[in-house]
């Protein structure tokens, strides 16, 4: 590779240079050409059929999320000038895959995917545990994001468990959100935010289980059948335990898309532990993914029609069966 003497004779140049005032100009062409050509941990050139080839064979029983997540990462990758960072929010019942889709997409751009420095994930209890430090958090998170994107400006910030966050903070991170936003000279256009949580999980369920008992096809459920969309920003801007509670992000009309993730059926789950066999190098075993689907709890109580936890722990049920 001719990384290194491209390199050595814009650092020799620049040295050379010192004196004439380009050596701002200069670092700062080295540093570009090296972080778009030559870092292993950058971004991959971005390809919307990758992308479509991925959710098509990865995600389970979410047409709504793989319609709306393609268009939107597509539109947004494939614009050399934004006018605002791309931000998604995505709700539903436990373990139906929005981590696994906020994973997708980290493939689908950096070349480490979801091992890249250049994504940051919070998690709420995790990383903010003390209502107290409120304002400590709120100086670190925004010092955190604002150096990250000036430093890389397809940076990505993971918030998961939105619920459980205290609204003051991500108030703080209006800014940063908003349409053309620069904050101390630094451009957020091109950041991508992901919002996680279970607000507005119960709706989305609701709005299934009606489609269902109407004998409606699952795939006819859009973003907006039976106000599903407004129904989650209603529900998580006035739920009294929502971080985001009184949101002026959602007051502001930053969040992009509120993206619904439906409730599992036994069919997906089914899905699930087959590519769970897939992902230990077990051998296909049709019977075997029956049994362990039909073992996870399933609601509401007399229909039993979605799963609880989803596709949660579905690896871990496989394992047990595997070992009788
Ligand atoms: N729709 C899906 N298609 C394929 N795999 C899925 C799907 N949903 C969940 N999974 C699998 O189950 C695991 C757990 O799901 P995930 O962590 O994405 O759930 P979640 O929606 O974030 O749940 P929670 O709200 O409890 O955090 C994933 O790592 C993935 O392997
Ligand atoms: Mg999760």
């Amino acid at each position: 590779m001719k990384a290194r003497p491209v390199l050595i004779v814009l650092f020799l140049v620049s040295n050379i240079t010192l004196s004439s005032g380009f050596v701002g100009v200069l670092a700062a062409a080295a540093s570009y050409v090296f972080n778009r050509f030559f870092e292993r941990d950058g971004l991959l050139p971005f390809d919307s059929k990758r992308l479509e080839a991925d959710l098509n064979g990865s995600l389970f029983g979410q047409h709504i999320v793989s319609d709306v997540v393609l268009k939107s990462v597509t539109s947004f990758m494939t614009d050399k000038n934004p006018n605002k960072p791309l931000v998604l929010s995505f709700h539903g019942t436990a373990g139906v895959g929005k981590n696994h889709v906020a994973k997708i997409i980290a493939r689908n751009v950096y070349k480490k995917g979801e091992n890249s420095k250049h994504i940051h994930t919070f998690i709420s209890e995790h990383h903010f545990p003390h209502k107290e430090k409120s304002d400590l958090y709120s100086a670190q998170l925004k010092q955190w994001i604002h150096g990250n994107v000036s430093s890389f400006p397809r940076s990505m910030f993971i918030f998961d468990e939105m619920d459980k966050m205290n609204p003051q903070l991500i108030d703080i991170i209006k800014p940063f959100l908003d349409y053309n936003a620069r904050v101390d000279g630094v451009s957020f256009r091109n950041a991508i935010f992901i919002f996680l949580s279970n607000g507005g999980g119960n709706e989305i369920a609701k709005v299934a289980l009606d489609f269902w008992k109407e004998g409606k096809d699952r795939e006819e459920i859009r973003m907006n059948s039976k106000g599903l969309e407004t129904k989650i920003f209603q529900n998580i801007f006035n739920d009294k335990n929502s971080g985001f509670l009184h949101s002026s992000i959602i007051d502001h009309h930053l969040v992009d898309h509120y993206i619904p993730f439906l409730p599992l059926e036994l069919k997906h789950v089914r899905q699930c532990v087959l590519a769970e066999m897939v992902h230990l190098k077990m051998n296909r075993d049709d019977d075997l993914a029956d049994k362990v689907a039909k073992e996870m709890p399933f609601f509401p109580a007399e229909e039993k029609i979605f799963s609880v936890k989803g596709c949660k722990s579905v690896r871990q049920k496989l394992v047990l069966q595997t070992d009788e």
